[in-house]
């Protein structure tokens, strides 16, 4: 096959300079064999622009930082092989987020916000002993809670989600998949009331339309589907019971 020269168009901005106004940038560069897109940044970083600013830390999708629009598309940049897209490929920062510059959001700031509004952690009464042993749980329902755990937290499915981008308080499958993987855990003693609290609102489960652009993108596969509906069954029955 023959060697393509890709063309990228790259979304410039920084928030932080007055003087500046949004614009794309057009770059071009020489493909290569299983060229990921960390690759195709880093060399126009260093070789052509040495201003762009993106996000990276692990290349092998695991830290969550390198979620962009690709093709209007939320993925992950180190994820994405070149051989998978058209010769001109647009890039812009994820939307819902706050802007950091060019290709860079911040992440963390949502997320801290809304794990902290649903109270991600263990509750529980029982007085921490640091002498007792770890407490043991039956593997399958590990391997239940693990698959939830596996999110990386790149924000692709806030970004995917209509309702996250036109509602700054709407909680995201993710913020729903985080509660979820407490609900099956047993050392949380928190009743299906308190969860209803957290969960069982127009900015919770009740806001989201279902339509599943989180479940579709998701770069790790986690099952959002099925989380979202056992959150909303759940919310939906103790709303109805009161209990
Ligand atoms: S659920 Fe998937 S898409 Fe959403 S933040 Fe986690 S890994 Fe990313
Ligand atoms: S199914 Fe719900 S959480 Fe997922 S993208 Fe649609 S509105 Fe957002
Ligand atoms: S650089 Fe860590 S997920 Fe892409």
């Amino acid at each position: 096959m023959a060697q393509r020269r890709l063309q990228l168009e790259i979304y410039r901005y920084d928030p932080n300079d007055p003087q500046t106004a949004p614009r794309m940038d057009r770059f071009e560069i020489d493909e290569e064999p299983m060229m990921n897109l960390f690759t195709v940044l880093t060399r126009i970083r260093e070789e052509q622009d040495p201003s762009l600013m993106f996000d990276f830390s692990c290349r092998a999708a695991v830290c969550g930082s390198c979620g962009m629009l690709i093709n209007g598309k939320p993925q992950l940049a180190c994820q994405t092989l070149t051989q998978t897209l058209p010769k001109k490929t647009t890039l812009h920062p994820l939307p819902v987020f706050r802007h950091v510059g060019d290709l860079g959001v911040d992440t963390g700031t949502w997320f801290r916000t809304m794990y902290e509004n649903i109270g991600s952690w263990v509750h529980t009464e029982e007085e921490f002993d640091p002498q007792a042993i770890e407490q043991r749980l039956p593997n399958d329902l590990m391997l239940e809670i693990y698959e939830l755990e596996r999110c990386i937290e790149c924000g692709c499915c806030v970004a995917a989600c209509g309702t996250a981008n036109v509602r700054d308080d709407f909680v995201g499958a993710v913020t729903v998949n985080r509660l979820a993987r407490f609900m099956i855990d047993p050392r949380d003693q928190r009743t299906n009331l308190q969860y209803y609290d957290v969960m069982g609102t127009d900015d919770g489960i009740f806001g989201c339309m279902g339509l599943l652009g989180c479940d579709d993108i998701c770069p790790k596969e986690i099952p959002l589907q099925k989380t979202l509906a056992m959150v909303r069954r759940k919310m939906a029955m103790t709303g109805l019971k009161g209990k």
